[in-house]
């Protein structure tokens, strides 16, 4: 399917469905659009502890959902290639002082990156640099890193410097403008897991430079616009045709799934969100209004230890003083229970979680295409290794790739 296809029938099924996954169930105690669909919503409820896990883990495969919404359309949309590369194991001692699970998303993202003769590589918000250590050995070329934080540019340098690989660390902000860094039409520039507003700094720098990009996003909220503006002309017709917009909160959607976690953590979330609802029934009853009140998030390992002491944190950071005699055992139990509700009810979100971040990555993948770019987005390693695993990868045609060295 073309990207232009695939993105018209993206934009045509995120906006005829929006009012379905648009709401956040757990601000609600009833979700408007029950009303129309009691079917669904008594479908949902009904689900078991195993349905509703595997339908967060899997949301396209054996749905019971397909009776109502569009299931397999979606499925087939964020079908996506998977960008094959041949298997190579990188040596072990280039990984040292990157985490497991980094350096594992590092050799799968190294693999993809197609150099041409006589380009130069730039590493954008590296970090430490540590993509770009590998990619300077793995391609036997200087590599420049460009990243913000004084320190993140000196430890980079220091594990540079020790391992004797030609990377420079450059410190700066990639927002400024103009850029304090020179690009041309033969730089390349990687970036794996670049949120927001700093990877699309980095299209627009390269859709007017003509520099390949070898790009893995990240974090599509992070931006300074409440309102998402897409950034290529084919997604803001399509939008505009649609009546389509996303806000900041819509695009936090994108980037939801996590990996699973171990049962452990699972728990002591699930937990969390309980007490959380739990709270919202009771902070409804004290200030007799019934609205969700948001409450800031807390630390790992800083919850309280008991639905008491949680209520009592949340009341104070509310400025709400709570009544003596509160029922603190019942407000609990109907936090569990809606917990359970809103765990099922969000399969619908889960639903359209990929398709949005689809939708919003091939907006990425038309805007250098509009620019002249040969554009391909693909899978680049499994999602168990990160959800974050697209990969757009886009160069002006010319040269023929050359082997890595
Ligand atoms: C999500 S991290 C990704 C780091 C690395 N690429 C990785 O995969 O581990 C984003 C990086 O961008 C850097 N950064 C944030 N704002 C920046 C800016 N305006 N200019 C340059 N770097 C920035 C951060 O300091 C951070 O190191």
């Amino acid at each position: 399917m073309s990207a232009h296809r695939r993105l018209a029938c993206l934009t045509e099924l995120l906006s005829r469905w929006q009012p379905l996954w648009r709401p956040l169930p757990f601000q609600y105690s009833h979700l408007p659009w029950l009303d129309d669909f009691p079917a669904l919503g008594e479908a949902l409820l009904g689900l078991s502890e195993q349905d509703a896990v595997r339908l967060q883990d899997s949301p396209f495969h054996a749905s019971p959902l397909d009776e109502w919404l569009p299931v397999a359309e979606l499925g087939a949309l964020v079908d996506l290639p998977i960008l094959t590369a041949p298997p190579v194991s990188l040596p072990q001692a280039w990984g040292q002082h990157v985490g497991g699970r980094k350096w594992r998303q590092i050799e799968a993202f190294v693999e993809q990156v197609r150099l041409r003769p006589r380009e130069s590589l730039v590493e954008w918000c590296a970090g430490k640099g540590h993509l770009a250590r590998t990619l300077a050995r793995r391609h036997a070329i200087d590599v420049t890193a460009l990243e913000w934080q004084p320190t993140l540019c000196d430890e980079g340098r220091g594990l540079a410097q020790r391992q004797g690989v030609a990377v420079e660390m450059c410190q700066l902000d990639v927002l400024a403008s103009p850029l304090a860094a020179p690009l041309t039409a033969q730089t390349h520039i990687v970036a794996l897991h670049a949120c927001g507003d700093l990877h699309v700094r980095l299209l627009e720098n390269a859709s007017e430079t003509g520099s390949p990009v070898t790009l893995a996003p990240c974090c599509y909220h992070r931006t300074r616009d409440e309102v998402y503006r897409p950034l290529s002309r084919r997604a803001r017709e399509l939008c505009a045709a649609h009546r389509l917009a996303f806000s900041r909160e819509d695009l936090a959607m994108s980037v939801q799934e996590t990996v699973t976690a171990p049962g452990g953590v699972r728990r002591s979330r699930e937990r969390a969100s309980a007490w959380r609802l739990g709270f919202d029934d009771l902070q409804r009853q004290v200030r007799g209004i019934d609205t969700y009140l948001p409450l800031p998030s807390l630390a790992y390992g800083r919850m309280p230890e008991d639905f008491t002491g949680f209520c009592q944190w949340a009341a104070q950071q509310k400025g709400l003083s709570l009544p003596l005699g509160v029922d603190w055992a019942g407000f609990e139990e109907a936090g569990w229970q809606r917990q359970a509700r809103v765990k099922r009810l969000e399969l619908v979100r889960h639903l359209f979680r990929r398709p949005l971040e689809v939708w919003l990555a091939l907006d990425r993948m038309m805007l250098l295409m509009e620019s002249g770019f040969d554009a391909e987005l693909g899978i680049f390693c499994d999602r168990a290794l990160t959800p974050r695993n697209l990969l757009l990868r886009a160069a002006r045609p010319g040269d023929r790739f050359i082997a890595s060295a």
